[in-house]
């Protein structure tokens, strides 16, 4: 059974968002609108739906975590050898939607990946909790497996393989950066009549043009 969804219906009510509020720089905006979310209690508020579409060009999209934002784009680290990762390979172009609903907002970001250095993902993968770095090392992900008890399987014979925790990062296992070339910042607003600003490249610099909601 599907819920009613006309009683799903939600009135947004935030603040106007105008071109002034926004930095002319959309990666330091970005940086602005995740700390609003941190601030607003969001839960898992750098979580981020990544769309690819690899050879045959149709798109496949999944949830990750944003690990680090600079001047260079959006880093995230996943498993090189995922659908996303045979994806990529095919096809760097992507798309990113960050979606924060309890503060009516969402993000996109369109542009081209590209891998980290094998040092950035040595120094993350080595941040990470031992059940992280056992879990990402042990894991064939998206493959087919025939059970969840090979998955433990695999996860304990890596477990024994490295009794004192040291397991390294796996040469198919580290992170990507998004390098953007578009943004959408989106603000909800009463009756559906939301404030959109994108960011594009324009003569070393970025333009910015309201759209249509
Ligand atoms: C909130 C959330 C965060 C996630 N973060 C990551 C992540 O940072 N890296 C990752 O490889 N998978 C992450 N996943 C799992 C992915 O959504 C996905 O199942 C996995 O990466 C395989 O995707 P693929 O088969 O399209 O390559 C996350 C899932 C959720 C729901």
């Amino acid at each position: 059974m599907a819920p009613s969804f006309e009683e799903l219906r939600v009135e947004y009510r935030s603040a106007p968002l105008e071109q002034t509020d926004l930095d002319p720089d959309p990666l330091v905006q970005l940086s602005r609108w995740l700390d609003a979310a941190v601030a607003a209690e969001v839960e898992e508020p750098n979580a981020f739906v990544l769309a690819t579409a690899g050879e045959q060009g149709r798109p496949a999209a999944r949830a990750l975590l944003l690990k680090g934002l600079s001047p260079e784009g959006l880093v995230f680290f996943t498993n090189y050898r995922s659908r996303k990762g045979v994806e990529l390979a095919a096809n760097p172009q992507a798309s990113a939607v960050f979606l924060w609903v309890p503060i009516r907002r969402q993000v996109r970001v369109e542009g081209f990946v590209e891998k980290v250095t094998e040092r950035v993902s040595d120094e993350y993968f080595a941040s990470r909790p031992l059940e992280a770095r056992l879990a990402s090392a042990a894991s064939p992900q998206s493959e087919v497996v025939e059970s969840r008890q090979y998955l433990e399987q695999l996860l304990e014979d890596l477990r024994r393989a490295y009794p004192d925790g040291d397991v390294p990062r796996p040469t198919h296992w580290g992170g990507y950066r998004l390098i953007p070339d578009s943004f959408e910042f989106w603000q909800g607003r009463e009756a559906r009549f939301h404030d959109r600003f994108r960011y594009v490249q324009s003569l070393g610099g970025w333009r910015i043009d309201r759209l249509a909601p």
